[in-house]
């Protein structure tokens, strides 16, 4: 196959339903680290018109039969990714046997051995790695699998829905039966073989049904599972309670491996988890690990209805189980922590990398029309995005609504693989609301910007609010429609408590909504809760976003404000070219905050924050870079002077109160944690931090101090980093950590620690976790460094990138991200950019994932 070919992308307009379904797989796998066997035995039928072509790649065929003939080469037709079945008749089975080679698989898709355990991935396109199969998700199979090997050692020998056998064959190996009552795709198979310890436990569904539950982890780590269990069961409790859905099989298993490109995969009855979010506990876990177990966990369960049961009919539709399931996991994290909380993370996602997605050559809708590497696709817009646009239709219908919308899409879809219309369609159906415009979201990329103005008449005591939206043009798409948006808003009256809220709902370009009736001149709260993912422009003077900040009865709305008001401040003394100067009525209502934080302490924790530097540079078209990194530098040193006497206090004011992973304690380790992160910059800060880091009995606390130490780079730091290192140099999690905490050192050091980290014992350039630690960190999360005027940072990230591509082209085609949006800095900067990502376009056998990002960049 000519690299022509292979670089062919598939387009969403092409789609045809399959020629061939297949109603039965049958699987035997002979396990072996270099010549695994594979013999699959389909049973197909024919759908349509058209030739059977079965996928395939990296693949030894060793032989094929169909209805029992041995097939020879002019039965047949094979190239690089497919095989061909001259005349397959309407009907039969097709039995087919490959050969693999698990141990040479460091692109972690199929099947691969990592550290002595087999294990696959399949999502998206990985069972063409496995056998000669229709790969796509609307071919499904009832599966029964087959594994045969040595069980001294490999003792568990695992796949997906009810154990059927177990049998001692008179080799000495074992072969162990796996049947999956529910047809599925083939990117929901999965096959786990190893040794492992297992945390068992149980679970009754709402209507009686016995469920095992079974984590399987690495020897050792079985203490370290039990957060996980519970957060397992507490989903499963959460959806019957929510949406009254109910697991359907008679165990529920989860293997948490080191070695795994993403998050954690919802393969039927199997879920696959990166052990990062399985392995937990206080003496190694921050609450931001917690909650990610719970919130990934949560996303993985949920995936068993929406992903599963109902599933995606091809590849382009992918957010219809991704977008709605990123919605579920919120909204069960919301119901188990802070819901405010868990609002601005999610908003912060958004404003970060989804507005710099947007805003890239990578942009795309959240149903993209065109894909030459499936894998590129897993991105913040079809998932996070995805969610927003899920979570306007709740706003829209009510949650009513949406649950009853919900209900009629999976009754109706069950057992299908559909599309992201049938899912509105349901929804619409379901509540009689016409829905016609709001499919837009699924087709138009791009961020949305909406302008607002408001007029008030006393006299007839009227208020017009008068709407504006524009979509700016992306990479992908040059012609932007109107979108039908929702749009909380809260109207603060100068009577201290007296407020009106309401949802309008934006679906022209340009409209006016009225009010009557009111009598004084609101202060205007706008898109509260972030209503729409949209960059809204208002015309507030400082002082009232201020008392928004305190005033507004959405904690988010609260939240918000700050912010706005930190980047008007910003972007003023940017415009202007000088340092921004604090404000005295801000200083005083930070000290208020100090001085009585609200009820809601984790609130005031995010009220006392600056934006952070990629929300600040989404702002702007140009990024400023070197004016942002100098504004946020100096704020934090005048916030750290100004208040430092308060600061003090308020940090001693809450006594440590001894570890637990709760609300309560999150957000005093947050808010003690804000105040750590200032009290670095005053005079004492050596003492607080040490002092801080000395008395942690938790991880939150370790790494809070030792980034307060490198942000005010401080000269404990490095002494401090040591001690950590040392302390835990054999638990692989914690030193992953460890890894990111150095490769964001803010100064010219980190080149030769980058170096060092490269060469340490725990490193492997074939571990994602790993190398995400060292470079994922360096350049996403020390914009310092990585976005030096000399194009030392971009340089080195595009040797890893090279160095990475043949090894795990998706982990290099992730990590190159940032090198993309070339055209959003200044002149030096993208013409460092351009040199690096021409050079790289200009590398013979690329893979697909990084050549089309590479070559959608430049022009
Ligand atoms: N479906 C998985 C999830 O829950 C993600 C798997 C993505 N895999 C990949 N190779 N891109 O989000
Ligand atoms: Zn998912």
């Amino acid at each position: 196959m000519t690299a022509a070919t292979i670089r062919q992308p598939k387009r969403l307009a092409d789609y045809q339903p399959p020629s061939f379904l297949v109603s039965k797989t049958d699987l035997s796998f002979e396990l072996d680290p270099t010549a695994t066997r594979v013999s699959a035995t389909l049973t197909f039928q024919r759908n349509g018109a058209g030739i059977m072509i079965l996928d395939g790649q990296q693949l030894k065929l060793i032989s094929l039969r169909l209805n029992g003939q041995m097939l020879t080469d002019k039965d047949y037709r094979l190239t690089e990714d497919s095989l061909e079945i001259v005349k397959p008749g309407n009907s039969g089975v097709l039995e087919i046997v490959t050969e693999l080679n698990p141990d040479q698989n460091s692109a972690l898709e199929g099947l691969y051995l990592a550290e002595g355990v087999y294990c696959t991935q399949c999502e998206a396109e990985g069972f063409r790695r496995i056998t000669y199969y229709p790969d796509r998700p609307d071919v499904l199979a009832v599966f029964t699998t087959t594994i045969i090997a040595d069980s001294s050692q490999l003792p568990f020998l695992l796949s997906n829905g009810n154990k059927v056998s177990e049998t001692l064959l008179s080799d000495g190996r074992t072969a162990v039966k796996w049947h999956d009552p529910f047809p599925k795709p083939a990117y929901l198979f999965a096959l786990v073989a190893g040794d492992f310890d297992c945390l068992t436990d149980a679970y009754v569904t709402a209507s009686g049904r016995q469920v095992s539950l079974e984590f399987y982890v690495q020897k050792g780590a079985l203490s370290r599972s039990h957060f996980a269990m519970a957060a397992l069961k507490r989903a499963m409790h959460w959806d019957e309670q929510r949406f009254g859905l109910e697991y359907d099989l008679d165990r529920y298993m989860v293997v948490a491996v080191d070695f795994f490109n993403m998050g954690a995969m919802e393969n039927k009855g199997l879920n696959v988890f990166n052990s990062k979010y399985v392995l937990a506990d206080d003496s190694s876990a921050t609450d931001q690990d917690y909650f990610n177990i719970e919130s990934i966990i949560g996303h993985e369960y949920f995936h068993n209805w929406t992903g599963n049961r109902v599933t995606c009919r091809d590849w382009f539709q992918l957010s219809l189980k991704e977008g709605l399931t990123v919605f579920r996991d919120q909204e069960f994290s919301a119901d188990m922590g802070s819901a405010t909380l868990n609002r601005i993370e999610a908003v912060k996602l958004i404003r970060t990398a989804q507005f710099a997605e947007d805003a890239s050559p990578m942009a795309h809708p959240i149903r993209p029309e065109q894909v030459l590497e499936m894998n590129n696709f897993y991105t913040v817009t079809v998932y996070d995005k995805g969610a927003e646009v899920i979570r306007m239709l709740q706003t829209i219908l009510g949650k009513t609504g949406f649950n009853a919308g919900l209900k009629c899409y999976l009754d109706r879809h069950d057992g299908q693989a559909v599309t992201c219309d049938d899912f509105v369609q349901a929804m619409q159906d379901a509540t009689g609301q016409d829905l016609t415009q709001f499919r837009r979201w699924y087709s138009q990329s791009g961020t949305p910007e909406v302008k607002v103005q408001e007029h008030y008449d006393a006299t007839s005591a009227r208020l017009t609010l008068k709407l504006h939206q524009h979509t700016p043009v992306t990479a992908d798409q040059t012609i932007k429609q109107p979108l039908l948006m929702p749009m909380r808003i809260e109207l603060l009256f100068s009577n201290a408590g007296s407020s009106m809220r309401q949802l309008l709902l934006l679906s022209n370009e340009e409209q006016e909504f009225q009010f009557d009736g009111i009598h004084e001149q609101p202060l205007i709260v706008w898109l509260e809760d972030f209503s729409a993912p949209v960059k809204l422009s208002t015309h507030y003077q400082p002082e009232q976003l201020l008392l928004i900040a305190g005033r507004a009865t959405n904690g988010f709305a609260r939240w918000d404000a700050m912010q706005q008001y930190w980047s008007l401040l910003i972007s003023k003394a940017v415009t202007g070219g000088l340092l921004p100067q604090l404000p005295a009525e801000l200083v005083s209502l930070f000290k208020q905050l100090l001085q009585q934080p609200l009820a809601d302490i984790a609130l005031t924790a995010e009220l006392l924050a600056l934006p952070d530097f990629d929300t600040l540079a989404e702002q702007y078209t140009e990024i400023p870079v070197d004016a942002l990194l100098s504004c946020l530098a100096h704020l934090t040193q005048q916030l750290a002077e100004a208040l430092a006497i308060e600061l003090t206090a308020c940090y001693q004011r809450f006594d440590s109160i001894a570890y637990h992973y709760n609300e309560q304690g999150v957000a005093l380790r947050a808010l003690k944690g804000r105040c750590l992160h200032y009290l670095a910059f005053t005079n004492e800060g050596e003492h607080w931090v040490n002092q801080h880091y000395r008395q942690a009995d938790n991880m939150t606390d370790q790494l809070t101090a030792l980034k307060a130490a490198q942000y005010a780079e401080l000269a404990t730091s490095n002494s401090l980093l040591e001690d950590f290192a040392k302390r835990y140099q054999h638990n692989v999690q914690v030193m992953d950590k460890y890894f990111s905490l150095v490769a964001t050192t803010p100064n010219d050091a980190v080149f030769t620690h980058l170096d060092r980290l490269t060469q340490h014992s725990l490193f492997s350039w074939k571990n994602p976790n790993r190398v995400r630690a060292v470079f994922g960190a360096f350049s996403q999360r020390n914009a310092k460094q990585f976005h030096r005027a000399d194009g030392r940072g971009y340089q080195l990230l595009a040797q890893i990138v090279t160095k990475l591509d043949p090894i795990n082209p998706q982990l290099a085609a992730r990590l190159l991200t940032p090198l993309l949006s070339w055209q959003r800095y200044d002149q030096q900067r993208q013409h460092l950019l351009a040199g690096l990502l021409k050079a790289l376009a200009a590398q013979a056998s690329l893979s697909n994932d990084v050549f089309e990002k590479v070559s959608k960049s430049l022009p």
